[in-house]
């Protein structure tokens, strides 16, 4: 009986052949002895390439990341696979030259379970018709073992190889990385009631470990315990609504990397940028249909944040040039920080000059020439989608929000100069990572030299996380785990249900948001805006933030956007804690409109 091919025991001819040199880009020139003694057999070519990937040096030369076609269905991730420690796949041939010896020994077979009394026995005929019965039933019995004993290893071998990771199975093959790996793991794993998470850098407590961070309105060790009448704070653009969608591609969106990697300044080809994550963000725009990205630069920023300050110097004009500074505009209401980074970096080549109504009404086209305008498509605070408002004036399209879960998709956008962020297309806005597509090649080399002089390049850290972050979207594109299609359900979900509370008011209003087709879904899509911009339409309520603050919501005044003070807005992005609380809030607020009087002891009503 032969054990099972994959397992049989390497012959002479097969060993020689393993023992031989490796082949060229079997392993990195940095391979330490015992590197440099696994051989990759040629069946498990697929795995070798993800085993180079982590070769710096290699990586220059070999892909990393599969091409476009194979991301629908993306090979096993690299996290298990390192230099110093392959594939769990490629774990038995990296040890192989030390075991062959013994496995070869340890494989019984009929030949091996004959004795030599039965040998002898058969071979002089003595005692013919007892040994013929004798021989028959030792054939019998050998024959019964061995067929146990092969299926004894066949299950073993089926046990190891099932693709289900045990914890033990996990260990495999891991050295340096099963550490991280398990301490990830346990802060992913502590009970903090659904309404918290641990984090490995967290306040430890008094075991060591780090504690439980409750999401506002929940307390206890465990987040277990709820504030009574807890103000709802509805301020911030904190995308924590796809905090669930992470955690449903756990395993596929972690990144494991040592100590070492990247270590440099410089990353692939004497650049900052990720020549990866490059390829990946053109590849995610053209798919998802929002933004023309073959004809342009792309410039990584500290999220896009940083990019606003530096698209404002790139498009000024050089600071030695004989002209006056550009002027900075932008549209009621806009993002707050356009003016704030403006005044703040007060460079001579530019400044804030104010809201575009000031300079739209001149008649004059040549008089914004030398403007800078700021428009945010869809708008943040009111979501609307924008164009331009003065002719002639360079625009920077800000795009944080042009992405299917948070807007239809009309068509894409091919302005000059856009702004994307990962903050709201995938909610990491801890990693601080956003990008500027720049049509004009000096344009882009301003604003990049704006980047290399302030931070030498977007951390490499986060580059990689993204890299993954956008591996992990386009795998899932229009599949049942599409990230637009989860985040869509749950802001239209929102959307809904704070309409259907305010539409019992006459005290507060919302936006207007009819359906429109969107090219992403190919269908009508119902609204799901990330903010909502409130309106208080009672004359006594002069101002919005303070009618709304009264009845415990904390939301983010018109005022900072230099709109009227009867506006405000409310953050939909957050926690589905703080939506639930904020929902809570209004229906109080709307009830006590009903009943004739005021929620939370408020006087202006
Ligand atoms: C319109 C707009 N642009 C830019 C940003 C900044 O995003 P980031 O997290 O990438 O700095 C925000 C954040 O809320 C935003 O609303």
């Amino acid at each position: 009986m032969i054990p099972p091919a994959h397992r049989r025991p390497p012959t002479a001819a097969s060993r020689k052949k393993r023992s031989s040199k490796p082949a060229r880009g079997q392993h990195t020139p940095h391979a330490t002895t015992q590197d440099q003694r696994i051989q990759q057999p040629r069946k498990k070519k697929k795995q070798q390439r993800w085993w180079h990937g982590w070769s710096d040096e290699i990586a220059a030369n070999t892909p990393l990341l599969p091409e476009p076609a194979e991301l629908i269905d993306p090979p096993p991730p690299p996290t298990t696979c390192t230099r110093a420690a392959p594939c769990a796949d490629l774990r038995p041939t990296a040890r192989e030259p030390e075991r062959e010896g013994k496995r070869e020994r340890q494989w019984p077979t009929v030949r091996s379970l004959e004795t030599p009394r039965d040998r002898k026995a058969m071979e002089t005929g003595r005692h013919r018709s007892q040994s013929l019965g004798s021989a028959g039933l030792a054939f019998h019995a050998l024959l019964c073992s061995s067929l146990l004993l092969n299926a004894v290893f066949f299950a073993h071998h089926l046990l190891r190889s099932s693709p289900t990771a045990t914890p033990e199975r996990l260990g495999d093959g891991l050295s340096w990385a099963l550490q991280a790996a398990r301490e990830a793991e346990a802060v992913a794993a502590a009970d903090c009631s659904g309404h918290g998470n641990v984090f490995l850098d967290g306040v430890t407590g008094e075991d060591g470990r780090p504690r439980c961070e409750c999401n506002r309105c929940f307390s206890g060790p465990d987040c277990s315990v709820r504030t009574p009448n807890c103000t709802a704070d509805a301020d911030s653009g904190n995308p924590l609504f796809l905090e669930p969608y992470w955690r449903r591609h756990a395993a596929a969106s972690a990144v494991v990397f040592s100590g070492w990697h990247r270590l440099s300044y410089i990353t692939t080809g004497g650049r900052f940028h990720s020549v990866e994550l490059d390829r990946h963000i053109r590849l995610l725009h053209r798919a998802v249909g929002n933004a023309v990205v073959d004809d342009k630069y792309l410039v990584f920023g500290a999220g896009s944040m940083q990019l606003i300050n530096a698209l404002v110097y790139a498009l000024s004009p050089d600071g030695n040039a004989d002209s006056p500074p550009a002027s900075v505009v932008a549209t009621v209401p806009y993002y707050p920080k356009y003016k704030s980074q403006t005044d703040m970096f007060d460079g001579r080549e530019y400044r804030w000059d104010g809201t575009t109504a000031t300079w739209s009404n001149n008649g004059s086209r040549n008089s914004t020439k030398g403007f800078i305008e700021f428009v945010t498509s869809p708008n943040n605070p009111d979501t609307a989608l924008r164009k331009p408002v003065l002719a002639g004036s360079s625009a920077i399209i800000d795009h944080a929000y042009y992405w299917p879960h948070l807007t239809h998709i009309p068509a894409p956008a091919d302005e000059d100069v856009m702004l994307f962020t990962a903050s709201k297309l995938s909610g990491h806005a801890g990693s601080r990572f956003g990008w500027a597509l720049i049509r004009d090649e000096k344009v882009a080399k301003r604003a990049l030299s704006y980047v290399e002089q302030s931070i030498m390049g977007a951390s490499r850290d986060t580059q990689l996380r993204m890299l993954k972050i956008l591996k992990v979207i386009l795998a899932n594109l229009h599949g049942k785990e599409d990230i637009f299609a989860f985040g869509y359900d749950v802001m239209r979900s929102r959307w809904r249900r704070l309409n259907a509370v305010v539409s019992r008011s006459t005290r507060i209003s919302l936006q207007k948001i009819p359906p429109q087709y969107c090219t992403y879904f190919n269908r009508i899509k119902e609204p799901s805006p990330a903010y909502a911009w409130v309106k208080c339409e009672w004359e006594e309520d002069v101002d919005c933030y303070e009618t709304l603050l009264a009845a415990g919501i904390i939301s983010r005044s018109g005022t900072l956007s230099e709109a009227e003070a009867r506006y405000t807005r409310m953050s939909l992005l957050k926690a589905q804690d703080d939506f639930d609380v904020l929902l809570e809030r209004i229906t109080e607020f709307v009830d006590a409109e009903e009943h004739g009087r005021a929620p939370g002891g408020s006087s202006s009503m």
